[in-house]
Order: structure tokens, then sequence, then C-alpha cells
């Protein structure tokens, strides 16, 4: 069966949060597919990255570094 295109997709991506001079590592990495009819849960100790990982996955921020499409449409980091 042929695979279809994923609506969600990210590839290797990184979020860091600079406070002052402080730098916070939220993201280290992730790379995730998500395609029609998936169902997928988040999981992870508090602080672990959910919530940054969910803003960048609905284009609400751009990954610090890294790839991050929906339906094929990319959302650049700067
Ligand atoms: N706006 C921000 N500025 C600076 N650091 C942040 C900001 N938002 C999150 N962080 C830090 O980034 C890391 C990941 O936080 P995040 O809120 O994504 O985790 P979470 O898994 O959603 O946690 P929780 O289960 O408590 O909701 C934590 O160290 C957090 O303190
Ligand atoms: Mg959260």
């Amino acid at each position: 069966m042929e695979q279809s295109e994923a609506i969600l997709k990210i590839e290797d991506v990184h979020n860091i949060y600079e406070v002052g001079e402080v730098h916070i590592n939220a993201l280290r990495g992730v790379t995730l597919e998500v395609h029609s009819g998936d169902f997928v849960a988040v999981m992870g100790a508090s602080g672990s990255g959910k919530s940054t990982l969910m803003h960048i996955l609905g284009w609400l921020d751009r990954p610090t570094k890294g790839r991050n499409s929906f339906c094929g449409r990319s959302n650049r980091s700067a």
C-alpha cells in the first residue's frame, strides 16, 4: 500500500529559550510524523517539553533549529 503524505512532520527540531544569559534546551532533536487516522499521545515528565512541542506543531512558535511542515507546507526556522 502506498504511504500517505504526513499531515504533520517535524525533523530534528531543537528549541532553545533564552532567558537573560541562561539558555534552556527544551527540545533536542525531535523527529515525528503524524499521518491521517493516527492517534497520538505526547507523554513525559513536567518540563520535558510537551507544551513546547505542541506550540511548534501548531505553528504558534518556530523551532530554533530543524524542519517543521504541515501538509507539505514548511514553517522554517528564522
Ligand atoms: N517561555 C519560556 N521561557 C523560558 N523557558 C521556558 C518557557 N516555556 C518553557 N520553558 C522551559 O522549557 C522546558 C520545557 O517546558 P514545557 O513547558 O514545554 O514542558 P511540559 O512538558 O509542557 O511541562 P508540564 O508538564 O509542566 O506542562 C522547561 O525547562 C521549562 O521551564
Ligand atoms: Mg505543558
